[in-house]
């Protein structure tokens, strides 16, 4: 790539020369300075950086995926989800007296007001726990209005510590509610991830045991799953944070597009592929069905990924040692199957289709224990780090203001009203 394009207008034979920026970014001014109605057309973004951002760098040919600046896979090996969450909002990992002091701010705010119990149990008996929870993040806004103060520093970091900390409570009180339990109230004497565990599985012991190997394998994927660039849910935080709205009403919309089938929704909606497929020798066919069209396969193909997802990998590796505790999943088998087949076939090969973030992990939650309607809630709890981070860095960006795309105008072209009579 040049280190400048020149793009000229054949009409009037003007040109502007301009400098291809990082990752090859040119500025859109540039095609004003040339023409001021000249606007790019692009449905979905797919060519339009939004934002400069130094919070997570993804290579999607390369497989590579950073969170400020560390490989994902060492922070899988190394950290804690609540250490990327500092890391991400700090942009810097914490020494010990900043982690303990993170950690016990965390610890004192797992509390929700009693009303929110109140209205989390007015929702009809089966609603779905994505439901509950985006409405809820939003319904937390009406306790805190002080959080509408968005540029007091102060006023900002309280709520950042609210809502990483309420997340699990409110998404365990969500199962709870969703089979008929009494909620379990925060255990802060265990680490954030146990203590998650704790308010979902807990009945009438006085203290949950935590296994070990679960809530390693879970804090791991919380760590994967905490931040991923401009995604979908990503930039819905942002869009609503660009209007100033306050940080739970934002929150509430990313909640709302990860829950989208074709985003966080994509680990519930594997786990009913499999199931729908049904055993290995179906495979084949369902294979077919996708190259007709007639099927999608869920947990495949990402818009920045043209290689494997590299949370993927370390997903599946952490598949093993879950399922070495619990048992194995039967739908593995398939799900094994599906890869071997999607990967040497050239449908998927030309498309360049790999398996993503969510075609395992959903695997892992299921034989966890996890009901499948839980699963795109356990996406949403790490992802709040991320989407914080995205809301912080979107304030502090003087080049950023509310967001409002133009249009391709398609419509009819100036008429008159005709009254009704004579339609
Ligand atoms: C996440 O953005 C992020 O970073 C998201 C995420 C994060 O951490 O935030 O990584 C998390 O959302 C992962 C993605 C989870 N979604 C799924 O697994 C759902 C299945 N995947 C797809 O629907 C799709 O791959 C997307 C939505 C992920 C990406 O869609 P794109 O980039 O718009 O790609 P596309 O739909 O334009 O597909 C390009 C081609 C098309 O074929 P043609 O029309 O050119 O013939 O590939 C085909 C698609 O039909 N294709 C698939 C496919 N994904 C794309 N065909 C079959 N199965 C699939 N899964």
């Amino acid at each position: 790539m040049g280190e400048t394009v020149t793009i000229t207008d054949d009409q009037s034979g003007r040109s502007v020369k301009v400098p291809i920026g990082p990752d090859g970014t040119i500025p859109s001014a540039a095609l004003r300075e040339l023409d001021p109605g000249l606007r790019v057309y692009d449905p979905a973004f797919v060519s339009t950086a939004s934002c400069a951002s130094s919070i997570t760098y993804v290579d999607g040919d390369r497989g590579i995926l950073r969170y400020r600046g560390y490989p994902i896979e060492q922070l899988a090996e190394q950290s804690s989800y609540l250490e990327v969450a500092y890391l991400l909002l700090h942009g810097e990992l914490p020494d010990k007296g900043q982690f303990e002091a993170w950690r016990h701010e965390i610890s004192i705010h797992t509390y929700v007001h009693e009303n929110v119990k109140h209205f989390m149990q007015q929702f009809h008996y089966d609603a779905h726990p994505m439901g509950i929870l985006v409405s809820t993040v939003a319904a937390l806004s009406t306790f805190y209005p002080d959080a509408k103060r968005i540029f007091d520093r102060d006023v900002r970091a309280k709520q950042i510590v609210r809502l990483i900390a309420k997340m699990p409570t409110l998404a365990a009180f969500a199962h709870r509610f969703s089979v008929g339990m009494p909620f379990v109230y925060p255990d802060n004497s265990l680490d954030y991830t146990s203590n998650f565990l704790s308010m979902m599985w807990r009945v009438a012991e006085p203290r949950f045991e935590v296994d070990p190997v679960l809530a390693r394998a879970l804090d791991l994927l919380f760590i994967l799953h905490a931040d991923h660039e401009q995604n979908c849910s990503t930039t819905a935080m942002r869009i609503v944070a660009s209007s100033h709205a306050d940080p739970y009403s934002a929150a509430a919309a990313a909640a709302a597009a990860l829950y989208g089938p074709l985003h966080g929704g994509a680990n519930e909606a594997v786990i009913q592929m499999l199931e729908r497929i049904g055993s290995v020798d179906r495979v084949p066919a369902f294979i077919d069905e996708v190259k007709r069209g007639e099927s999608r396969l869920m947990g495949f193909g990402h818009r920045v990924y043209k290689n494997y997802d590299p949370r993927a990998r370390i997903i599946k590796r952490t598949a093993d040692e879950v399922f070495a505790v619990v048992g194995s999943n039967p739908l593995l088998d398939i799900a094994l199957a599906l890869e071997e087949v999607a990967l040497s076939d050239d449908y998927f090969i030309e498309r360049r289709l790999y398996p993503n973030v969510d075609f395992y992990s959903g695997m892992i939650y299921q034989a966890a224990g996890f009901p499948r309607e839980m699963f795109t809630v356990l996406f949403a709890i790490p992802r709040t780090a991320g989407w914080l981070a995205h809301w912080v860095e979107l304030l502090s960006d003087p080049s950023q203001r509310i967001a409002r795309p133009r249009q391709q105008y398609v419509g009819p072209s100036e008429r008159d009203y005709v009254g009704l009579e004579a339609r």
